[in-house]
């Protein structure tokens, strides 16, 4: 249902009341107090809160000082200052307020020009009251989006400020990134490779301004130019320039090296819009590399020139070697030949005792056969005389001649000089053994058979001073160099009996024990003093007098012994004995050491 508003109309119940809301300020301006009453009424009731004059000054006074009107109802007609005009101040005032006039009959035009002017609507008087309603109700809603949008200005105005003034910030630190940049140019270009951007460092690099350059082809630059056109840059930038050496001429004319990196800058679409050059003078770095690569070349002929001096060093040292072991070979050669000699008269007396008997032997043989010639000559002639004085005669020559004893003899004697003979086939073969230069391979040796055969060469020597007590136990097979160990065994005999005055007695003993053999030579001699014990296997050392002993017998002992892995053990005590003690490993040198013993089996 409709309901009008006339000014005598007693206001009408039946809209509900706004409630709930926060009451909306409503300003009624017009100068017929009637009408001002009822509408101030209506919207009372509806639940807006009201204020209204029916003057236009008053209006103002109360807009302006009051203030916060969500909508102003005016009447266009008022006397002293024109509807219109009190709209335009309130618009002033307050943009945001909504402004409904009241227009009487006949007054359209005016009604057009206040919406012109910002009016929200009009309301033709005598007003109908749900349209009054509606068009406020409107106005407020208009005032509400208007507030809305003002504050989702505000905020889009604050997101603005606060994006553009990070922009400025990013802005300030790529400027400052650019130019703070002063080894490397910075050079910005369009598609077609105008320049946008020049930094400083490209300003310096280049020589020329960033106003000069400003929209020129950055190839410019480049010495290479054929790029300097508009076509060669497309082929320049499509070529797809990444670390690349170039020369370039700068303003001042000087011919440097740049590297140069030139990397696309494309939008959403992919599509280039533009490159950035960044690089640097490479002409020292190149200069300096182009040195090193001399120094290097100089160098690795220095290195290679010294190799081959050291190679010729190395050789000449090498040679040096081989002559000094050779050297130390015949050095101990010779020693063990000196030992030799020593033993030579002792040896001679052994062979001197069987080649007597043998030669006493053959002497007795040659008058054996002397008589058994003339026996058989006499048989002969018998035999052809057939005399019986003849056959007496036999006999008497037979028993003359001592023919049955030749005969029972012969053998004997023959034996007796074939034992000579093999006797001294020992001892020269003994000999032979002894004085043939070892540069043998490791054997599976029986020690004993070392001790035995050494004791025979020696024997000579130890006969007159010493008896010999062989204590010789079960042996397993040793892994050495015999000729060595026997030279360690005749140097130790030969100083057990030096070390004897008179009469003593050396034992010779062999042991297996766990993994190793032990062979001991004590004597009852003159024991060493506490003193010298630390220094009887220096080389040299020695106690004895010139001719007698050269002090090299213990050393080379130690050193054959050590190499075979195993060591030399003393016990002494002066005046009652000595016992040297050799222990070896029965499965051969350690590899470390085997390694050194072919060595030392050349140098022996
Ligand atoms: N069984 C021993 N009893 C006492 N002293 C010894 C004995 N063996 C060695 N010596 C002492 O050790 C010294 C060194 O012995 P080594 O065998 O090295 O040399 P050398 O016998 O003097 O001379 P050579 O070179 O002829 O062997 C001897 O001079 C001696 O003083
Ligand atoms: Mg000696």
């Amino acid at each position: 249902m409709m309901h009008t508003l006339e000014a005598s109309a007693p206001p009408v119940a039946a809209v509900p009341p706004v409630a709930g809301e926060l009451k909306q300020r409503i300003l009624i301006v017009d100068d017929d107090p009637n009408i001002v009453q009822v509408i101030e009424q209506a919207l009372t009731f509806k639940g807006y809160s009201t204020c209204s004059t029916t003057d236009g000054e008053e209006a103002f006074r109360i807009f302006r000082e009051e203030g916060e009107f969500d909508v102003v109802l005016t009447d266009l007609v008022l006397p002293g200052i024109s509807g219109i005009e009190l709209l335009e101040k309130f618009k002033e005032l307050d943009p945001t307020c909504e402004v409904l006039v009241l227009t009487g009959f006949g007054s359209n035009e005016k009604a057009v020009e206040a919406l012109k002017k910002g009016a929200y609507d009009y309301l033709k008087k005598p007003t109908n009251i749900d349209e009054l309603f509606i068009a406020v109700s409107k106005a407020i809603e208009k005032k509400k989006l208007s507030l809305e949008n003002i504050a989702y200005q505000m905020d889009l105005e604050r997101v603005i400020e606060e994006r553009s003034s990070e922009l400025l910030r990013t802005q300030k630190f790529l400027h400052s990134v650019l130019e703070s940049s002063t080894e490397y140019f910075i050079i910005a270009s369009d598609a077609e490779g105008l320049i946008t951007l020049f930094n400083s460092g490209a300003e310096r690099l280049f020589g020329y301004k960033r106003t000069e350059v400003q929209g020129h082809r950055a190839i410019l630059f480049l010495a290479q130019s054929e790029a300097g056109n508009a076509a060669g840059m497309q082929d320049f930038l499509k070529s797809g320039v990444i670390d690349q050496a170039h020369t370039v001429v700068t303003r001042d004319g000087r011919e440097i090296t740049i590297s140069l990196t030139v990397t696309p800058i494309q939008d959403e679409s992919a599509r280039s819009v533009g490159y950035i050059w960044i690089g640097k003078d490479i002409t020292e770095q190149l200069a300096l590399q182009a040195q090193l690569k001399e120094y290097a070349q100089n160098l690795e002929k220095l290195v290679a020139e010294r190799t081959r001096e050291i190679q010729e060093r190395n050789r000449r040292l090498e040679d040096t070697l081989t002559q000094l072991n050779d050297t130390q070979m015949q050095l101990l050669q010779s020693e063990k030949m000196a030992s030799i000699g020593q033993l030579a008269a002792g040896v001679a007396h052994e062979i001197n005792n069987p080649i007597g008997f043998i030669n006493s032997n053959l002497s007795t043989l040659k008058k054996y056969i002397i008589n058994l010639k003339d026996y058989c000559r006499a048989v002969d002639r018998v035999v052809q005389s057939d005399d019986a004085d003849s056959i007496e005669e036999l006999i008497r020559l037979k028993k003359i001649k001592k023919v049955d004893f030749i005969l029972d003899d012969v053998t004997s004697v023959i034996e007796e000089s074939i034992e000579g003979t093999d006797r001294v086939k020992t001892i020269v073969q003994d000999l032979k053994d002894f004085s043939h230069q070892d540069r043998g391979t490791l054997n599976e040796y029986d020690l004993n058979k070392g001790i035995r055969s050494t004791l025979n060469i020696v024997w000579n020597e130890l006969k007159y001073k010493a008896e010999v007590i062989q204590d010789l136990g079960d042996l397993p097979l040793v892994r050495c160099y015999p000729q060595q160990l026997n030279q360690v065994l005749m140097n130790l005999l030969v100083n057990a009996s030096h070390a004897i005055a008179d009469k003593g007695k050396i034992y010779v003993r062999s042991r297996a024990r766990d993994d190793e053999v032990v062979i001991e030579i004590e004597d009852t001699g003159c024991g060493i003093p506490a003193e010298n014990l630390a220094k009887i296997f220096e080389p040299f050392f020695t106690t004895k007098e010139v001719g007698k002993g050269t002090g090299l017998g213990l050393s080379l002992s130690y050193r054959i012994v050590e190499r075979h892995g195993g060591r030399i053990e003393v016990d002494s005590r002066v005046d009652v004995g000595t016992t040297f003690r050799v222990i070896l490993p029965a499965d051969g040198p350690p590899a470390a050491a085997a390694e050194w013993v072919p060595a030392l089996a050349e140098e022996a």
